[in-house]
């Protein structure tokens, strides 16, 4: 598999995802002072920066052309707040996927912290991260995997934010190893997949 992480931000689940020791060929990031730039650079992966400038489809096709130069067949989104252009669905069919901090279908759309917000907003009881297939339905991609966390009294966008990516961080890698060794399956909306935890 050669992956590229796609970023925008704090970067920590890029991070849990080198610190998984998961080989990463490429970051490609939209922000050039986000921080999730640190760790790409400390860990020595090579950097495809690209600020929001041009068209949608102009930026995008330039990524992709990129990419195929370096032969990336896996884009993993890890904090990365943009929609993409056709392009990109076209030239990774089933190879795209996407973290997000609710239990989706529930609150999705949004970007963090949104969800989170509106998970304290609706009251619910359990909340956590979905990991799944990125389509060019927003957020509503076949569901690879999911885990749970409480919602607890008193809990604030920070603190409920804090105990989703302490999940995220561990099943986004385990969900590349997935990958990696071949272990999931699309059929319909419905993935076949280890089960976690
Ligand atoms: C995560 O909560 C992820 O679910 C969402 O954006 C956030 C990124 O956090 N898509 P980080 O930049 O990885 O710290």
């Amino acid at each position: 598999m050669k992956l590229a992480v796609f970023v925008s931000g704090r970067g920590s689940n890029l991070a849990a995802i080198l610190a998984a020791g998961i080989p990463v060929d490429v970051v490609v990031c939209n922000v050039p002072e986000a921080a999730a730039l640190g760790h790409a650079r400390a860990a020595g992966v090579p950097v495809l920066a690209r600020p929001d400038q041009g068209s949608r489809a102009e930026r995008d096709a330039w990524v992709v052309e990129r990419l195929r130069e370096r032969q990336v067949n896996f884009v993993a989104l890890a904090g990365y707040n943009r929609v993409f252009d056709r392009c990109v669905l076209e030239a990774f069919p089933e190879r795209i996927i996407n973290t997000h901090p609710s239990l989706l279908p529930a609150f999705a759309g949004g970007v963090d912290p949104e969800p989170l917000r509106l998970a304290l907003e609706y009251g619910v009881k359990v909340s956590g991260c979905t990991v799944h297939f990125v389509t060019d339905d927003l957020d509503h991609g076949p569901v690879i995997a999911q885990a749970c966390v409480p919602v607890l009294p008193g809990d604030t966008v920070a603190t409920l934010g804090e105990r989703i990516r302490g999940q995220e961080h561990q099943l986004l890698p385990a969900v590349l190893r997935w990958f990696a060794e071949g272990r999931v399956h699309l059929d319909g909306r419905v993935v076949y997949a280890p089960t976690w935890p």
